[in-house]
């Protein structure tokens, strides 16, 4: 796998809270799962975490503590927290009213459908990945902006304020965090005003060093006296739109100034007795894991029979990822710009057909599969995660990022903001790869203020009409089969929550024709199994970095996965 695609980069915070009472003393552990009985947030970043725990015992709710986390994580978590980035946030509220926000970024008006080609019309994958040309036009602030103007209750500076702080006064680099600015200097060196501000001392922080970002803080500051416009008007959009032009993007005033966060109605789906919510288009998270638990329970899928990541259950899974994939990368795309085939992936028909097609003995043929054709013809066809819960019961999932690790690793001059490279999610070339390398086609093709379609899925789980789970991760393409398998694991497999966040991961996206596993975490019997049915297994050093929060007997267990550098903290 390239450096690219194995780092944190997207990404997600799940905070959860619950209050029957704000006593209670503080639990927190370091990347595990603890027990708490009003309230919990889990994150991927301490220090974030503990300002949306602040915020709650202020008699904050949801929606404010997922906003302040979100600020705080732009400061304290720049491989992924952002707002120059966009996302996701899926909201239910404690009477049960369930709303996806949709603060995606667009394609700038100027963006072109050849962008990225070169001479010979192959895309170019720096041009989408690195500096002002894969910019989209950003959407985290308007998205937490309409959330807190519709469902926010303490004032919104109150909410801006430790970021804020935590930006003008700094704070200490963290290990994972060193780690991962040194991973990336030569990146960063090509963008002298993004190299001054994270390797401040010429080089790559230690862990323990302070970190001060001071335009961050004046552009923060900015935000919390004007409100979105703050960001999109003004002087920090003026600087924004002068950074992006003079290192050759095409990002306009305009295109910040009519940026669009929208309310959309949730995918359900129903796995037995559990009403999932999850993520519509432009993200493919929803659909994607709904036509995969519908085909699933077609064939009659059953834990005892399947022993937990055994060669059936990877054979029978990663079949049938394969077919839904195949599906997302030719249909899904902008449901603004185009078809989105809505009964296909609710279709209990096609389900049930998939199911039949399915054998575990052998792998089918991606290249054969329909979707193939679509993607690679010539011609452009007609028809295209932070969660929070609070002392109401009302509830928050939210997944935002800038991407790849850090973006497209361009400040914009003067303001702090680092920028997204999302612009490489969408199909730079229709049959050709992007950094997941998923072959995606026309619906997904770039078009001027479309959305690029997504993978993020934010989610929540009821039953019986109860909040029983809220969970969600970041990892590019394989976000939908990590949060697919922790759900399995949990309802399916009866898993503790800290087992079925622990417990090996595999994935497949039709799309390389291979299956993905965790690196040591499979059976050697299980691998050479699956090798000799036919089937492709390629090691993957490490997939997904879930945070989720599911009900307990005293309340809940708030979990980040033990892969990442998330703190669960709650009361
Ligand atoms: O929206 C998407 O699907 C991707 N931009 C998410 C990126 C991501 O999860 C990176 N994390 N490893």
């Amino acid at each position: 796998m390239s450096r690219w695609v194995c780092t944190v980069c997207c990404w997600m915070l799940v905070l959860c809270l619950w209050t029957v009472g704000l006593q209670g003393a503080d639990v927190e552990t370091e990347g595990k799962t603890i027990e708490v009985t009003s309230a919990g947030i889990a994150c991927s970043e301490a220090l974030a975490a503990r300002v949306g725990l602040a915020v709650l015992k202020e008699g904050g709710n949801a929606v404010d503590a997922a906003v302040s986390v979100a600020f705080a994580l732009a400061v304290t978590y720049p491989v992924a927290g952002n707002i120059g980035g966009g996302g996701f946030l899926l909201y239910r509220s404690a009477e049960g009213e369930t709303r996806a926000l949709d603060f995606r970024e667009t394609a700038p008006a100027g963006a072109r459908l050849d962008m990225y080609w070169d001479e010979q019309g192959r895309p170019v994958p720096e041009k989408s990945r690195i500096g002002a040309l894969a910019v989209g036009v950003p959407g985290t602030v308007r998205g937490l902006y309409l959330a807190h103007s519709q469902y926010g209750k303490l004032p919104w500076s109150r909410l801006l304020a430790p970021a804020i702080r935590l930006a003008r006064k700094g704070f200490a680099v963290y290990p994972f965090l060193a780690e991962r600015l040194a991973r990336y200097e030569e990146q960063f060196k090509q963008f002298p005003e993004s190299y001054r501000i994270f390797f401040p001392r010429g080089r790559a922080p230690k862990p323990g060093e302070l970190l001060q970002q001071p335009d961050l803080a004046n552009t923060l500051e900015a935000i919390a006296r004007e409100g979105d416009a703050g960001f999109y008007t003004g002087p920090v959009a003026q600087a924004i739109v002068r950074a992006v032009k003079s290192h050759g993007g095409v990002m306009a005033q305009p295109d910040l100034e009519n940026y669009r966060a929208v309310f959309r109605k949730p995918v359900q789906i129903r796995y037995g007795d559990f009403l999932l919510y999850s993520m519509p288009p432009p993200s493919s998270g929803g659909l994607v894991l709904q036509g995969i638990l519908n085909t699933l329970q077609a064939t009659g899928f059953s834990a005892d029979r399947f022993p937990h990541n055994g060669a059936d259950y990877i054979a029978l899974l990663s079949e049938i990822e394969k077919r839904w994939y195949a599906y997302r990368n030719a249909y899904l795309g902008d449901p603004d710009f185009v078809h989105i085939p809505w009964s296909l992936f609710a279709s209990p028909e096609k389900a049930k057909e998939i199911a039949r097609s399915v054998s575990l003995a052998h792998p089918f043929p991606a290249r054969q599969l329909p979707a193939y054709r679509l993607i690679t013809s010539s011609e452009k066809p007609e028809t295209t995660h932070l969660s929070v819960v609070d002392q109401q019961g009302n509830a928050v999932s939210m997944t935002y990022t800038l991407n790849g690790a850090f973006g497209s690793f361009l400040v914009a001059e003067g303001t702090g903001v680092l920028l997204n490279n999302e612009m490489d999610d969408f199909a730079a070339r229709p049959g050709y790869p992007n950094l997941y390398k998923l072959v995606q086609g026309w619906a997904n093709a770039i078009a001027p203020g479309k959305r690029m379609l997504s993978s993020m899925t934010p989610t929540l789980v009821v039953h019986d009409g109860d909040l029983e789970g809220v969970l969600g991760t970041p990892g590019g393409s394989t976000i939908i089969t990590s949060v697919l398998q922790v759900f399995l694991n949990r309802v399916a497999y009866q898993m503790p929550l800290d087992q079925a966040l622990a417990a090996g991961r595999f994935h497949q996206q039709w799309l390389p024709d291979s299956v993905f596993v965790e690196k040591d975490r499979f059976s050697p019997t299980v691998i050479q199994e699956l090798n000799e049915r036919g089937f492709h297994i390629v090691s993957r050093e490490r997939i997904g970095d879930v945070q989720a929060i599911w009900r307990s007997q005293q309340g809940w267990v708030v979990g980040a996965d033990p892969r990442g550098n998330g703190l669960p903290v709650g009361f």
